[in-house]
């Protein structure tokens, strides 16, 4: 059948429309509920670390004690960098975005790690562990980096998401703020056929190496309509500046039919179960470290979205809260997306390895609307 003469309906943004079959994670959205594997996003968060979540996602059940500790023994000792990589990093713009920095530094991996026979176990697992240690390395190195700080060489007695904050920091991470940033991490790691994880599943179907697929997937990632809404939920905040304001900005705003970063999900018609986390732990959070502001400026917003636009299903969504929490953390806003990037790769990962067990290139067609054929009038017949 040829594309220009079959006409199948077209769905704009592939809404509905089955890409995969999948068994890494599920989502009602009229209730409000995610599971990874079956387990409920809020027993994840209250019971595992970001290193137990990573090895279900990929795996697909929890890993007994010794599992982890292997696994989590290979991420420990993984995590340095290459010094060609970190001097990479000192030669990118230090006006470069953390996400347009990260996904260099991913492709930039998968040049010193080899990874091209993707059915290969043992490509398989060095990637799953190369990528899941070294990209919160990355990160924190460029964060340093461009602020003319050296990178800080990561440590191997600290769980994944303590040591981000040490590499950050040079300090000794505060318990609560690395469990805060742990339960982040679980609550990003995955969340079904969104658009980054289809970019992943399309350019994994090329059989491309791993490091190909998550930086496709962090470029897809990038955008303020996905994973850059973070970001831009916190310079909304900081320019109401207060909680008084709030009524007067947003409801011009929802008056002008503007979005409201944080706001809305193509799945989610009630509110996101991971914001009603992050809500906690934000409270948990400025209990220990002091509030902020922000919080109560997000609140109002919430309230008056709420009464305005819960009507057409717009409620907060996973970015609506965790910046305040990751601002909190002294991770700067335009980083919040690349924080997102670590966590996701988990998730990428998981949907890369289910992509090859059966693979078939992605190949779909298209709803033709240009021109019929046309007769050519060559270049010296043209006006
Ligand atoms: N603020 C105000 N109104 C909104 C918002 C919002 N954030 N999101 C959707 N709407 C309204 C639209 O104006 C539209 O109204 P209409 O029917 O009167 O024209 C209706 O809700 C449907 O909106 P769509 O854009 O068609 O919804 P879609 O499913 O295509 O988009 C999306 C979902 C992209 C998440 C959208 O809600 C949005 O842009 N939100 C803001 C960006 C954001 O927070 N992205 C993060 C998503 S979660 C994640 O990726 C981690």
């Amino acid at each position: 059948m040829s594309e220009t003469t079959t006409k199948p309906a077209f769905v704009n943004g592939l809404e509905g429309i089955p890409a995969a079959e999948s068994g890494v994670s599920s989502i009602n959205g009229q209730l409000g509920k995610l599971y990874y594997r079956g387990y409920a996003i809020e027993d994840l968060a209250e019971h595992c670390t970001f290193e137990e979540v990573a090895w279900l996602l990929l795996y697909g059940e929890l890993p007994s004690q010794s599992q982890l500790a292997t696994f989590d023994g290979q991420l420990r000792q993984h995590r340095r960098l290459k010094y060609n990589i970190v001097d990479m990093l000192k030669h990118v713009p230090v006006t470069a975005h953390p996400m347009a920095v990260l996904q260099t530094g991913i492709g930039a991996l998968g040049m010193f790690y080899p990874g091209r026979e993707v059915q290969k176990p043992e490509v398989q697992q060095s990637a799953v562990i190369n990528l899941i240690s070294k990209v919160p390395t990355l990160v924190a190195a460029f964060l340093r980096l461009r602020e003319g700080n050296s990178a800080i060489t990561p440590r191997d007695d600290l769980g994944l998401a303590a040591n981000f904050l040490y590499m950050l920091t040079e300090r000794e991470p505060d318990p609560v703020a690395a469990r805060v940033l742990d339960v982040c991490l679980i609550l990003h790691a995955e969340h079904t056929m969104n658009a980054s994880t289809f970019t992943s599943r399309v350019v994994a179907s090329t059989l491309a190496d791993p490091y190909a697929v998550v930086s496709s997937a962090v470029g897809s990632l990038s955008g303020p309509l996905h994973g850059g809404a973070n970001e831009q939920v916190l310079y909304l905040l900081d320019s109401i500046g207060s909680v008084d304001r709030v009524d007067e900005v947003v409801g011009g705003m929802i008056d002008r039919k503007d979005k409201i970063m944080g706001m809305g999900h193509r799945v989610y018609k009630t509110k996101d179960p991971r914001a009603k986390v992050l809500q906690k732990l934000a409270t948990r959070l400025f209990d220990h470290l002091g509030t902020d502001e922000r919080y109560e400026i997000a609140r109002r917003i919430e309230t008056l979205a709420t009464e305005r636009l819960g009507s057409k299903g717009i409620y907060p969504n996973v970015d609506f809260y965790s910046g305040i929490v990751y601002s909190k953390l002294e991770i700067p806003t335009d980083a919040f997306t690349a924080i997102f990037g670590i966590s996701r790769v988990a998730g990428w990962l998981a949907h890369w390895l289910e992509q090859l067990d059966g693979n078939r290139i992605f190949r779909p067609t298209q709803v033709y609307n240009g021109a019929a054929h046309r007769e050519l009038t060559p270049m010296h017949q043209r006006g």
